[in-house]
């Protein structure tokens, strides 16, 4: 008997995921792109009729921001319909969907930390196509979608490995932006707090990111910093670094409902990047 299914099991949360369940005593099955395509209606079928898992947990997705603007269509059939695929089969089975989402959902344009209930108004084609994910995810009764921010995770591609290798190539000067506000965050953390969720039998949406907010730029400080590096980082507007994507310029996520059900917030995004960094 399966407890947890899981796709994206080679992504930086899939990874930590499938090692902090099977540290729980659960038992695990777990897939990526190259033995379960979660596009293919038939295999997803296949896998969860076989496994009858009680959790599906979906760590799969198209996560290449910039490269939605260009094919969205590509965007939308992993993040959206695919997502439809996993609420259909795990309905079949009574198991429950476990989907998670993202701060790109919002527009940027708060002032304060979004809740759950605020107005989604995404401004990418990644954004719009997680947003009709969740929209797909819903369609199974039982669901939680825990939209969470500013990944990293060991053994990922993600900003954290990018600035150590810009300081590894002996860049004299860093220049990163310091007009997006958000909420770093650590998947070893995000992990525990959905595997806690779910103990807690958590339904709907749920943020859940490490306490804190910070820009780009503040977080690219605290990895120079954290790494030992003297490296100057200098502080530009998001005008200066064009990208295909428009980003929200902010998008702190409210975890009270988290706090709620689980009786915790994650750790300080501080600490949690200092324990990443030990550890990498
Ligand atoms: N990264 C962030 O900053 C961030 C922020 C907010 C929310 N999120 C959300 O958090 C979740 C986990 O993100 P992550 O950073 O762990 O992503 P990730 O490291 O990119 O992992 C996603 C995994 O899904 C796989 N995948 C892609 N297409 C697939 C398909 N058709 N079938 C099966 N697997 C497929 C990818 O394989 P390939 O690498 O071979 O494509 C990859 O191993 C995602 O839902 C993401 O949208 C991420």
């Amino acid at each position: 008997m399966t407890d947890f299914a899981i796709t994206g099991c080679h992504g930086q949360l899939g990874r930590a995921l499938v090692l902090q369940a099977r540290a729980r005593g659960l038992a695990v099955s777990a897939h990526d792109v190259d033995t379960l395509d979660i596009r293919s209606e038939a295999a997803v079928e296949a896998w969860i009729t076989a496994e009858r898992p009680s959790v599906v947990m979906n760590c799969a997705a198209y996560t290449a921001v910039d490269a939605a603007e260009h094919d969205e269509a590509a965007a939308h059939a992993v993040n959206a319909t695919a997502v439809g695929i996993l609420a259909k089969a795990s309905a079949a089975v009574d198991a429950r969907l476990v989907h998670v989402s993202t701060d790109y959902v919002f527009d940027g344009s708060a002032a304060e930390p979004y809740r759950e209930s605020d107005p989604t108004c995404p401004t990418s084609a990644y954004g719009r196509s997680k947003l009709a994910g969740e929209r797909e995810a819903a369609r199974c009764d039982r669901h939680l979608i825990v939209r969470t921010a500013w990944l990293y995770g060991i053994g990922g591609r993600n900003f954290v490995e990018a600035i150590r290798r810009q300081i590894l190539s002996g860049r004299e000067r860093l220049r990163v932006v310091a007009d997006q506000r958000g909420c770093p965050t650590f998947c070893d953390d995000l992990a525990g707090s959905i595997l806690d969720l779910v103990d807690a039998d958590a339904q709907g949406v749920v943020h859940a990111v490490n306490v804190g907010e910070t820009t780009w730029h503040g977080f690219a400080t605290a990895i120079v910093r954290g790494l030992g590096a003297s490296t100057p980082v200098d502080p530009v507007g998001t005008e200066e670094f064009p990208t295909p994507a428009r980003r929200p310029a902010y998008s702190v996520l409210a975890t009270d409902r988290l706090h709620r059900l689980i009786g915790r917030r994650l750790p300080p995004w501080e600490d949690a990047l200092n324990r990443y960094l030990e550890r990498t």
